[in-house]
């Protein structure tokens, strides 16, 4: 039996029909609605790299079905901003290269602004912390890091 969900993603509404109740929320976001920015790695919740806003929390959406998103808002790293005009976290992580292979990142970004949005202040202990569940093969943390700092930097000045 399958079933209707309707979610709003990245300010935008959709009706989608016919999903599959054991469809994981990352495979609903790739393969039903297009939005490949969300990366799947491990599918088990190890990685981080699936994470996405559901409702402002930070989720990793391997770990959720798709029908549990009915009625919800999501944002995904594709609602942080684009190519042409990046948002502040996403500036950082290119000026701090932040990213190499940036499998990791379309995750990092999201937990970043998770972290952000909620602890505007947050010292490299709280950064560090609030990354310790997203895993990069890469650039060994610290650019990713000083990225973060930068953008709440940044952030605190045009909030002042
Ligand atoms: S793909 Fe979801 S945590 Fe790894
Ligand atoms: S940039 Fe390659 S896994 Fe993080």
């Amino acid at each position: 039996m399958t079933t209707n969900v309707s979610v709003t993603v990245n300010g935008e509404r959709y009706d989608v029909p016919d999903v599959e109740p054991r469809m994981l929320l990352s495979d609903f976001l790739r393969d039903r609605l297009g939005l490949t920015g969300t990366h799947v790695g491990c599918e088990h919740g190890v990685c981080g790299a699936c994470t996405i806003l559901v409702n402002g929390d930070s989720v990793r959406s391997c770990l959720m079905l798709a029908v549990q998103s009915n009625g919800k808002e999501i944002v995904t790293v594709e609602g942080l901003g684009s190519p042409e005009h990046l948002n502040e976290l996403q500036a950082q992580f290119r000026e701090h290269h932040g990213l190499q292979c940036g499998f990791c990142t379309p995750g990092m970004l999201m937990t970043g602004e998770d972290l952000l949005r909620k602890y505007p202040l947050a010292t490299d202990e709280d950064i560090r912390e609030g990354l310790s569940g997203n895993l990069c093969r890469c650039t060994g943390y610290q650019n990713i890091v000083a990225a973060i700092r930068s953008a709440a930097a940044k952030r605190s000045e045009k909030a002042s």
